[in-house]
């Protein structure tokens, strides 16, 4: 029987599993579709059998916003296009969903879901031929949620100009192996803008919360000290 190099491959790699061992970990990165997930990271057994909602966790591996900021960019195609030639609105939410999701699932390294979308209104159309630029970027984590702030601007490469199309606010939670709430890092502010982004969180919070349902008004102390003039 004679084996292509990709079986050769998977051969190897089974051995390996097999065998555990977790030495191989550089050669199989980076040209190798199949990488069980304890040679990736030796710890992952241990740490995928966890209780996953404990607030311990959430200060062991804090990040920067910086580490997980991410700045994604498309052209509008004529696919993408409503009949006044501009860019769809639920295209662009589309895509900045996935923006979002990265920088989320970047900010705790598991499977993240969306859980809400703060209202979008869309400030200026963006027309075929532009791109779009999409930053997101986490503002503050809380137990097992993130909130994740995204800017977009289209721009007219032929006539050098820029300009700004929206500014949402998307929460996403993150999944254990068990698709269960896992608890996430915390955030480290850096700059003036994180800093404001960062202690405005709570309160878009806690107004979401009492929107979809989940909070009661008299819980949210934030924005009622934000109404008495204590905030
Ligand atoms: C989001 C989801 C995981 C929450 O699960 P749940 O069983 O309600 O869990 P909990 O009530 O413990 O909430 C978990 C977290 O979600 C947050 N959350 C739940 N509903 C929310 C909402 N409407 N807006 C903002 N945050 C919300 C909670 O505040 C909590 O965050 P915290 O731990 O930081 O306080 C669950 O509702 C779900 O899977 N929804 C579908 C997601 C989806 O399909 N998205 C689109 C495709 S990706």
């Amino acid at each position: 029987m004679l084996l292509s190099p990709t079986d050769t491959h998977y051969f190897i790699a089974y051995f390996f599993e097999l065998a555990g061992d977790n030495t191989r970990n550089g050669t199989f990165k980076s040209d190798f579709p199949y990488q069980p997930s304890y040679i990736r990271n030796p710890f992952s057994r241990i740490r995928n059998q966890l209780p996953t909602r404990l607030p311990y966790l959430r200060g062991m591996n804090a990040k920067k916003v910086s580490d997980s900021i991410n700045h994604m960019n498309e052209l509008v195609l004529p696919n993408d296009t409503n009949t006044f030639g501009n860019l769809m609105g639920g295209r662009l939410m589309y895509w900045m969903d996935i923006a979002a999701a990265y920088c989320a699932s970047k900010h705790c390294n598991t499977p993240v879901v969306t859980a809400s979308v703060d209202n979008i209104s869309f400030k200026n159309p963006i027309k075929l031929g532009h791109y779009v630029h999409i930053e997101a970027k986490v503002t503050r984590a809380f137990n097992t949620s993130m909130e994740i702030h995204l800017k977009v601007w289209g721009e007219d490469t032929l006539h050098q100009f820029k300009y700004e199309s929206n500014e949402a606010y998307f929460t996403f939670v993150s999944l254990d192996p068990n698709d269960r709430p896992r608890t996430v890092p915390e955030v480290i502010p850096e700059t003036e803008a994180e800093k404001e982004l960062y202690d405005g969180a709570l309160r878009r919070r806690q107004l979401r919360l009492i929107l979809g349902g989940k909070m009661k008004p008299d819980d949210a102390t934030e924005l009622k000290a934000l109404f008495n003039g204590k905030g």
